[in-house]
């Protein structure tokens, strides 16, 4: 089968297409002939050893992806497929079933085929969308409703999602006000009516207007894009207010340090907590129609690197798709 493969860890350039073994079922196994995944974020920070982040989470994401050089060679977590073969002890999918989900750190999507165990993060395609619309529909999502969970939002109570046009942003506001949230989004000029049309209440443009001094407080923060901090929040959080960060080391210490110490907390999912409900949630909810993935581009599998670039811009609004034309 044909697969995005790297050897080594760096920029777009170390990715190549190559001809690689199919792989087979295993006894708890559905193997997926993919027609439509995603480059994302978690992509683009495994492929450069993230780098970006510092020495200290470059030396960890080495010692769980390779040290030297990846341990697994094809990115990609999210898919959208066929059913193409099940392991004997499948029960829930059969060949031919139109599936979507999330490999998570196993990656492996960005090819032709991938196994997937049964009780892994895949369910049935929801009706009426396509492979490209069904891809994204769980890296940004999962991550969201991860770090909603963490704060029990209940209704009535305001958050304000910054980063709101992202990948995890799109989907925090979506999820937000299905738990009857107050929404404030924070996004840039160009993504404002976007936001809006995703259920923000109200929509604050960060070039415009800084949030942290206009005197307005939230019962929870959440940093969709990673952009913030908590002590720049501190003034923008109610008394008993939450902070939801979605990377950095520091708000791994804030989380512990936090829930001892002070009023304002920062709650932070470590490690992740993703599951199969969750992603049968999130297809309940788009068949109930309230709540979709926001797609931005779609390029064809030979054109990863070029994906790749444009998603290390930081400005993908949602989600970048590949879409697999396979010759079989
Ligand atoms: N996706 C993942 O797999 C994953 C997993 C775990 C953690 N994370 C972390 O979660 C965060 C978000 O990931 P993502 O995939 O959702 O990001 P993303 O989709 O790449 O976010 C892109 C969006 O961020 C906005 N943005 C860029 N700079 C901004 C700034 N200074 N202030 C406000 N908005 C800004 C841009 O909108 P504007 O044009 O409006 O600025 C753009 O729409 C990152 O910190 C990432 O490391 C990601």
């Amino acid at each position: 089968m044909r697969a995005v493969v790297y050897d080594r860890y760096g920029s777009p350039d170390v990715l190549r297409i190559e001809d690689v073994e199919k792989p087979l079922p295993k006894e708890d196994e559905v193997l997926v002939k993919i027609h439509a995944t995603t480059v994302n974020r978690a992509d683009v920070h495994t492929r450069e050893a993230n780098r970006g982040s510092g020495l200290a989470a470059s030396a960890l994401s080495r010692l769980v992806f390779g040290v030297r050089r990846p341990r697994r060679r094809i990115l990609g977590s999210e898919f959208a497929g066929e059913v193409e073969a099940v392991g004997p002890a499948v029960t829930e999918f059969a060949v031919g079933d139109q599936v979507f989900g999330n490999s998570s750190l196993r990656f492996g999507a960005h090819a032709e085929f991938v196994c997937i165990r049964e009780s892994g993060r895949m369910a049935h395609m929801p009706a009426g969308l396509s492979f490209e619309e069904a891809a994204p529909i769980t890296d940004g999502a999962l991550n969201a409703l991860m770090c909603i969970k963490a704060a029990d939002l209940r209704k009535g109570d305001s958050i304000l999602v910054y980063g709101a046009s992202g990948a995890i942003g799109t989907a925090g506001v979506q999820l937000a006000r299905y738990f009857g949230a107050d929404v404030t989004a924070v996004c840039s000029t160009k993504n404002l009516e976007l936001v809006k049309s995703l259920g923000a209440d109200r929509v604050i443009d960060y070039t415009k207007e800084d949030f942290t001094k206009n005197g307005q407080t939230y019962h929870v923060i959440f940093d969709a894009v990673g952009k913030l901090s908590f002590r720049r929040c501190l003034d923008s959080l109610e008394p008993g207010g939450l902070y939801l960060p979605t990377d950095g080391f520091v708000n791994l210490m804030w989380a512990l340090w936090t829930p001892r110490f002070g009023d304002k907390k920062v709650r932070f999912q470590i490690p992740p907590r993703q599951t199969k409900q969750d992603v049968l949630f999130l297809k309940q909810l788009i068949e109930e129609g309230k709540y979709r993935p926001v797609i931005d581009r779609c390029y064809p599998l030979e054109d990863v690197i070029e994906a790749s670039r444009y998603v290390e811009t930081q400005q993908k609004t949602g989600n970048v798709v590949l879409t697999i034309n396979s010759a079989t």
